[in-house]
């Protein structure tokens, strides 16, 4: 695989984890009643997360020499204040993530640091579909 479509692929990860950043602040800031109590922590902390990952894979689209996209994925977050809603939101979002994750893993194997580092990723969204699954 050519840098170019690694780039293009790892710039899709990127675009999607600002959207993951983006949907997770929306929704820390708009969960109401008793689940915010809990709920907000983990947005907040989701958001956080979300923006780790998009600083790790900014600094591997660096690393091969190509241009990181400054703009979020275009794909609906969708608003609401029913928290049941935020969750299968986030859900369909980390699932997402982990499967595109998934898919560079296999194109990357020559790479050793950098294979770590997506990994790393991979995992914390296993763990993020793992915890929703659980809250649902
Ligand atoms: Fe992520």
């Amino acid at each position: 695989m050519s840098n170019t479509k690694l780039v293009e692929k790892l710039n899709g990860g990127l675009a999607w984890e600002l959207r993951a950043s983006a949907l997770y602040s929306h929704y820390s800031a708009y969960v109401k009643g008793i689940h915010r109590i809990h709920l907000k922590a983990f947005f907040d902390e989701e958001a956080s997360e979300s923006n780790t990952h998009a600083d790790m894979v900014r600094a591997a689209i660096v690393k091969l020499g190509g241009q990181a996209v400054t703009d979020r994925d275009p794909t609906e977050i969708v608003h609401t204040t029913d928290y049941k809603v935020m969750l299968e939101e986030a859900l369909k979002t980390e699932q997402k993530a982990a499967k595109g994750y998934e898919a560079v893993l296999a194109l990357i194997k020559d790479d050793e640091e950098m294979y770590d580092s997506i990994e790393q990723i991979y995992f914390q969204e296993l763990r993020s579909v793992e915890e929703v699954t659980q809250l649902l």
